[in-house]
């Protein structure tokens, strides 16, 4: 991997517009290098941007560039399913409790995909790409990764969760652990005499030790993830030149520097100057004030500035031609991937 790009600001901006055509340019410039665009946004609209049934299935949208609106919930589910199998594999190996068929049910009904957050179950899938895990029976090392992401507030919690979802899924095994240990303690006062399970402190200590083995497992990987961010993420914001987006992406940049470096600024949808338009005139010369503020706070970053088509930028030529508009005919790979102002 060399490099993951994510796009991020307000809404309606053109996040996924130009995430997608960065993908297609990139695409085209570097034929051998493996590119993936995915959406971290939980209104996924790749499809609608490529006119294409992508969902949570890695799609071939150029030569080399795959495309995946992934389900939040399937990688959860697969997570969950290994743990219930061994609780399961652990209580069925303790005397007597292995043999209540109460204790697999509640178990099945304790551990489910629906109570892991959101924002972990899209780390969990995001790690999963990184570390090229079979998606879909293909399991393809990709060289750049694009990232569309929800507006500013969600996209934090996505950078967050990596640094603690250890903590949160330390809390959700202990809670877990305790539960099974009250319906334990339950089932063994109804059968009292018969039935003596958490007596033997080995088993607790197995069943304690496998839980915590998978945590140090789910923290390794959060290490990781944040230190790949670190160290070839790069955040592009993206912005109109109006006022409450301007003022996004300011406090976009003070809330994700922990997180990733920010390489970039796209003023997206300047009106293109008009023929005679009072109206279109006004707007034009607003946003070409505001324009020359974004370029004075953000002075040492790359700006890029892209005006509004005429035709709406979809399917693989409109997304092109997008990309053109962004970064100009003439551009390299290399200007792209590592911007400099
Ligand atoms: N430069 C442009 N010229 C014309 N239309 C554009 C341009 N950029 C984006 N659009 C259009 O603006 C709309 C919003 O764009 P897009 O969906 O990419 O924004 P977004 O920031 O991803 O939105 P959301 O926050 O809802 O995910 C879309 O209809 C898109 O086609
Ligand atoms: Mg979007």
């Amino acid at each position: 991997m060399e490099k993951i790009i994510v796009l991020g600001g307000k809404g309606g901006v053109g996040k996924s517009s130009i995430s997608a055509a960065t993908a297609v340019l990139l695409s085209d410039l570097l034929p051998e290098k493996k590119i993936l665009l995915i959406s971290f946004d939980m209104a996924h609209n790749l499809s609608d941007l490529f006119k294409l049934k992508i969902g949570d299935k890695l799609t071939l949208l150029n030569k080399n560039l795959w495309g995946i609106e992934p389900d939040a919930d399937s990688y959860a589910k697969k997570y969950t399913k290994d743990l219930i199998e061994k609780m399961k594999t652990l209580t069925r190996q303790m005397p007597l409790v292995g043999m209540l068929p109460q204790i697999e049910k509640f178990i099945d009904k304790t551990f489910t995909a629906d109570s892991i957050p959101l924002a972990l179950k899209n780390a969990m899938f995001f790690q999963q790409i990184l570390d090229a895990e079979d998606i879909n029976t293909q399991n393809i090392q990709f060289d750049i990764i694009i990232a569309d992401f929800p507006p500013t507030a969600n996209m934090i919690t996505l950078f967050e969760i990596p640094e603690d979802q250890v903590k949160v899924v330390l809390k959700y095994s202990l809670n877990f652990y305790n539960s099974i240990k009250g319906a334990i303690r339950n089932i063994s006062k109804m059968w009292r005499n018969i039935v003596k399970p958490f007596d033997d402190q080995e088993e607790r200590r197995e069943l304690g030790k496998d839980i915590f083995n998978m945590i140090v497992e789910l923290e390794k990987r959060g290490e990781r993830i944040s230190d790949l961010i670190h160290n070839i993420g790069s955040l592009r914001l993206v912005t109109i030149a109006e006022k409450p987006s301007f003022e996004e992406i300011k406090r976009a940049r003070d809330l994700t520097q922990r997180y990733i470096k920010l390489e970039g600024i796209h003023i997206n949808m300047i009106i293109p100057e008009p023929k005679k338009c009072d109206f279109c005139e006004k707007i034009r010369n607003l946003q070409l004030s505001y324009t020359t503020a974004i370029k004075k706070e953000f002075k040492k970053l790359k700006i890029w500035q892209s005006e509004k088509l005429k035709e709406e930028p979809i399917g693989l030529d409109g997304l092109r031609a997008l990309a053109y508009e962004v970064y100009g005919d003439n551009i390299s790979a290399e200007e792209i991937l590592k911007p400099k102002m």
